[in-house]
């Protein structure tokens, strides 16, 4: 197992949806091995396979919940059920979303607090979890990777604004620039 190198915004791997995974073999075992260690050392609670520079439709996912319940997995070729938003704005506190892909920042984004999550395990066998709250939230975060989006370009005007300066002010939004777990002393 090994940790991976961690795309930063810019790269056009994040920016460009990913294909469905057609090979389970050891290479996609390996990538998965590979995925849940970057996750640990990053840390962070979710991670998909465009932020290691391999465009196909992965994640996994590692997170305790409220009830102290782990909730780790991996979801392959996910599809994504989710409740409407509503029209409430963003939550400063409750909303503030992260991602390892824009490491250190954060801003509040709205999402759904529901998400029916259907997708396969590394034995192609299909499962379906129904997630709440700051499950679903990772769902959707992950989910939206595999389409080329990340959550600071679903962010609202005024949070859009001051992500897309920090995002200039670190020198990011360009091609090949990455970051090392474990390594490199930034936190997302
Ligand atoms: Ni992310």
């Amino acid at each position: 197992m090994a940790v991976l190198p961690i795309l930063i915004t810019g790269d056009p791997v994040l920016h460009s949806p990913a294909r469905t995974v057609t090979d389970f073999d050891d290479t996609l075992r390996h990538l998965v091995d590979d995925m849940f260690e970057t996750m640990e050392a990053a840390p962070g609670v979710g991670l998909a396979a465009p932020q290691v520079g391999v465009p196909l439709r992965l994640f996994v996912y590692d997170w305790t919940d409220d009830d102290d319940i782990l909730q780790r997995g991996i979801a392959i070729n996910p599809e994504l059920w989710i409740s409407p938003t509503g029209l409430a704005e963003a939550n400063e506190e409750h909303d503030s979303e992260g991602c390892l892909s824009v490491p250190g920042e954060r801003f509040p984004l709205r999402r759904s607090e529901l998400a029916i999550l259907r997708a396969v395990d590394l034995e192609q066998k299909p499962f379906e979890i129904r997630a709440e709250g700051w499950l679903a939230r990772i769902f959707q975060h992950e989910y939206d990777h595999l389409d080329g989006i990340l959550y600071v370009d679903r962010l609202d005007r005024t949070h859009g604004k001051a992500a897309a300066k920090a995002i200039r002010r670190a020198g990011w939004g360009q091609p090949g620039e990455s970051w090392m777990p474990g390594q490199d002393d930034l936190d997302a």
